[in-house]
């Protein structure tokens, strides 16, 4: 994928002139949309069918072969192989192109040709929808507007130096008119996307608006460094696998205490709740595993720990820290370590790797919140992150009870077997390679919970 920079705005605001300016100046390729419209309405007009039409214009589609040529730098549009670049920049086909935009089955045919263009080469696409629709990945992506006076004093000087004899009023009106349209249709309508900056450039000059635009994509693509914008997308980094060396021993005197007070424990929750355990035979000797459960209730840590030997650390809310004191020391007993939300990421992953190291097992709950209606979510690749850089052995984990945790609620804690990132062939922390192992591991606590 090149860098892609979306250029949406109205008719008239500039977008092809300040693209290409800013292509040139970039070294990027400019993408005209609009002349790909432009030449759908040419042909339909030049067969006599009308583009406001979709009964007409749909079936003359599989005749058309349009494709985007580049010469010295400029865009040529190619029309069943002829150029027709100059052609479509008349009034008539402006119009005929707005109407020929609000059908889906022309839309859908010029998709792909301009996702592909996306794909291979660094652009700057304008359009209407470019940051909306065709490329709602777009690293960077701008909304140019002005008003629509303005629009029609530029377009009507344009068309005046052609030897147009448009008025300025009839110019203004097919801007409204475009505007309207291009607005109001039902697929795909010009509309700001969420995440694109928008430039007003009704008071600006030519290279005004070009140097505003220049600055948005610059501090966005290469924002702490020198003042130039990068030809290629900089490698994402990696996280590096580090295996945990497994089978390390813990204190015995804390592990003496820890059994002790695990077993107390266990005999309360199963006097408060009619718990059982299933599966416990996938439950490894040793420490250093990650147990992977869905997450029912602010007890689930305990539910899980109970059934194994080696303790377990999990992350939890700061806010749970705040709880009163008797939840707080048996949070923690329970291995709960404070995490801050909103620190990012990093501070938690290089954490639960610190546990793993020391040899206590991890109780990681991808899906991040409490499930209310006992359902298992999507879950985070958190986990698989975890999994991969440290290669330590999952086992899922299904939490089951009906309705609201209360006194004496049946419930049961099933194990399942071991997955081995090695054995899932995970070598390393692609984002790809973590996916398929998020997915492997949330299936199998799926199959748990029944
Ligand atoms: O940008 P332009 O004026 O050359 O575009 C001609 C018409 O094509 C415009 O009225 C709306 C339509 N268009 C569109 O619907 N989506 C695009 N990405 C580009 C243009």
């Amino acid at each position: 994928m090149g860098i892609n920079i979306a250029l949406d705005g109205p008719s008239g605001a500039g977008k092809s002139t300040i693209a290409k300016m800013l292509a040139e100046r970039l070294g990027y390729v400019y993408v005209d949309t609009g002349a790909l419209y432009r030449s759908i309405a040419y042909y339909v007009i030049s067969q006599g069918a009308d583009p406001k039409e979709s009964g007409q214009v749909c079936p003359l589609l599989s005749r058309i072969d349009v494709k985007l040529a580049y010469e010295n730098g400029t865009q040529l549009v190619l029309l069943n192989g002829e150029d027709v670049s100059d052609k479509i920049r008349t009034p008539e086909i402006s119009m005929g192109a707005s109407a020929v935009s609000a059908i889906p089955a022309v839309r859908e045919f010029l998709f792909e040709l301009q996702r592909s263009i996306a794909r291979e080469n660094n652009i700057i696409m304008d359009g209407r929808d470019i940051g909306t629709v065709v490329l709602p990945n777009a690293d960077v992506k701008i909304f140019l507007t002005a008003t629509a006076e303005e629009r029609a004093n530029r377009r009507f000087k344009e068309l005046q130096e052609k030897g147009d004899s448009s008025t300025y009023q009839q110019v203004l009106e097919d801007i409204k008119q475009r505007d309207y349209n291009d607005t109001h249709r039902e697929i795909a309508p010009l509309k700001k996307a969420e995440d694109a900056v928008e430039v007003d450039s009704t008071n600006l000059s030519l290279d005004e608006a070009v140097e505003a635009i220049y600055k948005i994509a610059k501090d966005k693509l290469n924002p702490h460094k020198d003042d130039t914008i990068p030809k290629k997308h900089e490698p994402k980094e990696v996280a590096k696998i580090r295996p945990v060396k497994r089978g390390k021993k813990l204190n015995p005197i804390r592990m003496f205490l820890y059994t002790a007070l695990r077993l107390v424990v266990k005999v309360i929750f199963r006097c408060w709740f009619n718990l059982s355990f299933e599966g416990t035979e996938n439950i490894p000797k040793d420490g250093s595993n990650i147990f992977a459960s869905n997450h029912r209730s602010y007890s689930d840590p305990i539910f899980i720990a109970l059934p194994i030997r080696v303790p377990i650390s999990y992350m939890a809310k700061e806010e749970l820290f705040e709880k009163n004191v008797f939840f707080t020391w048996l949070i923690r007993f329970f291995g709960a370590f404070p995490v801050t939300r909103g620190k990012g990421d990093t501070t938690a992953i290089d954490t639960s790797i610190e546990k793993l190291e020391m040899g206590r097992n991890l109780v990681i709950f991808p899906e991040g919140t409490r499930s209310k209606d006992g359902k298992v979510g999507k879950g985070k690749t958190g986990v698989a992150l975890v999994a991969a850089i440290a290669q330590v052995p999952i086992i899922p984990v299904g939490i089951n009870f009906e309705g609201k945790l209360k006194f004496r609620r049946k419930v049961v804690v099933r194990f399942g077997k071991p997955l081995r990132p090695e054995e899932l062939a995970v070598k390393s922390a692609n984002p790809k390679e973590l996916k398929v192992l998020k997915n492997r591991i949330m299936d199998a606590i799926t199959e748990l919970v029944h």
